[in-house]
């Protein structure tokens, strides 16, 4: 005997992201602004000044990737138990990428989910982490690797709070720019390449064309069955080189920079992409102080922890090629003495900076 659950479903789950200052908000719900001591020291009273609600909470956790974890997890969850949250009430992420995606996650699993709100701090999170929804936390066995996709209600992308990022962090959020950009939109790259992103109405005009870009991704393919991987362009070699340096020497983006670098010599190699075009990328990821060289010490070692990745089958490792400007290939069959003739490249380098 079989029963069956009839449950074909469509579902709207359509948000809008909101490019400017952030307007005046009110929501006849209870809701919890979920931050770090950074950003709230910096940004609460702002915030505070635009977000009403009809009853309103501040949760704070660590600062930091080494608190994405389930730690940091049920100080939210407990939080929201104790001030009685219901299937109604809203979280409002209020931070870079690291709360975007623990307050993300929380929300999927409280009382099996409930809605919320993005309102990123980095210009990481604005142009990258707090659109698609995925969400997630770390644990011993790897980044990201308990999670959900569960969607924002909407996300409000105030450049206002980019004025107190230190550098590094912005050239971080520009790595991840210029990424959607030679992946994804030729034309955007070449703006780029002219640009001045220390210019606000550039930086704005840079940020609502890179969300576009995501935002076009994520609709046609919301839970990564293959284009969204696209937007992993620079990871693979990214994760070792963040995973040899103990996440210390690198911020992520920073990590993306070099591992695009090497990304764009696979392609030239094989003949995906001009040698040019790939100066052209380095060029510009210099032109925001991002490090462009690595010295791998051994070779056969980095090939080795590409199998780390999350997005590689035991056998096989997932490369994202640019093809030319605007261009990309995902593919798991890269020959492996291709692959090696680039590492070795890197291993004769020295690093810049
Ligand atoms: P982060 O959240 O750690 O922020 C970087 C630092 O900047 C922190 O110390 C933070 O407190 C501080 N900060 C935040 N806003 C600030 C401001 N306005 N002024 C001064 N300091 C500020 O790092 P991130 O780069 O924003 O995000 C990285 C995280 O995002 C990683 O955990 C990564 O896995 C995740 N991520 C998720 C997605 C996704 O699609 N969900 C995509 C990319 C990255
Ligand atoms: N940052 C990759 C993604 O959102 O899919």
């Amino acid at each position: 005997m079989q029963v069956n659950i009839p449950l074909k479903k469509v579902v709207d789950d359509s948000y809008d992201i909101t490019i400017d200052t952030l307007p005046k908000i009110h929501f006849d719900t209870k809701v919890a602004i979920v931050s770090n001591p950074k950003v709230a020291g910096l940004h609460l009273g702002y915030l505070l000044s635009k977000i009403s609600a009809k009853e309103l909470y501040i949760i704070t956790v660590p600062d930091g990737e080494e608190y994405k974890n389930q730690e940091s997890i049920d100080m939210i969850l407990e939080s929201l138990f104790n001030h009685r949250f219901n299937r109604k009430s809203l979280l409002i992420a209020f931070g870079g990428g690291v709360i975007g995606d623990m307050t993300g996650y929380a929300s999927s699993i409280y009382q099996r989910g409930i809605d919320f709100v993005q309102i990123p701090t980095t210009l990481l999170s604005q142009v990258d982490a707090s659109v698609g929804g995925k969400t997630g936390m770390n644990n011993k066995y790897g980044k990201n690797l308990v999670g959900a996709f569960h969607q924002p209600r909407a996300v409000y992308i105030d450049p206002y709070f980019l004025t107190t990022l230190p550098s590094r962090e912005f050239g971080a959020g520009v790595a991840e720019i210029v990424k959607m950009a030679v992946t994804f939109n030729k034309s955007f790259f070449e703006f780029l390449e002219t640009a001045d992103l220390n210019n606000q109405e550039v930086l704005q005009e840079a940020i609502k064309q890179a969300v576009q870009t995501k935002a076009d991704v994520v609709a046609q393919d919301e839970k990564e069955h293959g284009l969204r991987a696209a937007l992993n362009y620079g990871h693979t070699f990214g994760h070792v080189i963040e995973n040899e340096t103990k996440y210390k020497k690198y911020l992520h983006g920073e990590a993306v920079a070099i591992g695009m670098v090497m990304a764009n010599e696979t392609s030239v190699k094989m003949g995906l992409m001009r040698a040019e075009e790939a100066q052209r990328i380095k060029a510009l990821l210099q032109k925001y102080d991002l490090p462009t060289t690595y010295t791998i010490d051994d070779v056969e070692g980095f090939y080795e922890t590409f199998f780390l990745d999350k997005k590689s089958s035991d056998s096989a490792i997932t490369f994202i090629l640019p093809v030319g400007l605007g261009g990309v290939k995902i593919t798991d069959r890269c020959d492996k003495e291709l692959i090696l003739s680039v590492l070795h490249h890197f291993s004769e380098q020295d690093e810049e900076n």
